[in-house]
């Protein structure tokens, strides 16, 4: 058994090969062999919807990002910030959720744009893995192709919460913060 799971860690890749069009995707399991796990971002169906609303962080980061309900209300609310939200998949199955204002005309400090990572959030269980990395650069790549120059996001700079992991990626302070005094960082597409 521990030789099977070490199999499947040396199998796991971060990166989901075989890009398909965003909306084609769907969060699948494939049953019955021994998969590489592939992250992808699928959209939310009627088959997913209740496991999708059910991932959480941790309560600890609770104050960093609200819960997938909210940020389907947020999308349902502010239709002006034209938001595009996907279900963050690994190996099929539902692990996150993010949510991208696309490519919007941008109404500081309401609506940051074009290009604004809106929310992301790993669900406690499957932190750690690198998926939130994989989300993020396969987010900055789709929006690229659609001609954007830079990606923007905002976090709460507080101990604890997701600064690091934006540095981490590349993002840099644009020097400006949004009407919560949340940070503003930019990441170039080149
Ligand atoms: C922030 C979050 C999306 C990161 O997702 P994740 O899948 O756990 O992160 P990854 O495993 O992809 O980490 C990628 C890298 O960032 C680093 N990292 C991750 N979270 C970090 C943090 N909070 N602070 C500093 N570094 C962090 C990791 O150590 C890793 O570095 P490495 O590749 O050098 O080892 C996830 O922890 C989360 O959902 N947090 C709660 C909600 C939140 O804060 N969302 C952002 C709202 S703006």
């Amino acid at each position: 058994m521990a030789l099977l799971l070490a199999f499947g860690r040396a199998l796991q890749i971060r990166y989901a090969r075989g890009y398909q069009p965003p909306g084609r995707r769907r969060c699948r399991y494939r049953a019955g062999r021994l998969t590489a796990v592939v992250v992808t971002l699928g959209e939310i169906t009627d088959g997913n919807r209740e496991a999708v609303l059910a991932l959480r962080v941790a309560p600890g980061q609770e104050r960093f990002v609200g819960s997938v309900r909210s940020a389907l209300a947020d999308a349902a609310e502010y239709p002006h910030a034209k938001p595009w939200y996907r279900a963050v998949c690994a190996g099929g199955q539902p692990v996150g959720f993010v949510m991208v204002s696309w490519n919007v005309e941008p109404q500081p400090p309401e609506i940051i744009g074009p290009w604004f990572l809106w929310k992301l959030l790993i669900d406690e269980r499957h932190q750690g893995r690198g998926y939130g990395l994989d989300v993020v650069r396969q987010v900055a790549e789709l929006v690229r192709a659609e001609g954007a120059t830079e990606l923007l996001t905002s976090y709460v700079p507080q101990d604890g919460g997701p600064a690091g992991f934006y540095q981490r990626l590349g993002f840099v302070p644009t020097g400006e913060f949004d009407g919560n005094g949340e940070v503003i960082v930019r990441l170039v597409l080149p």
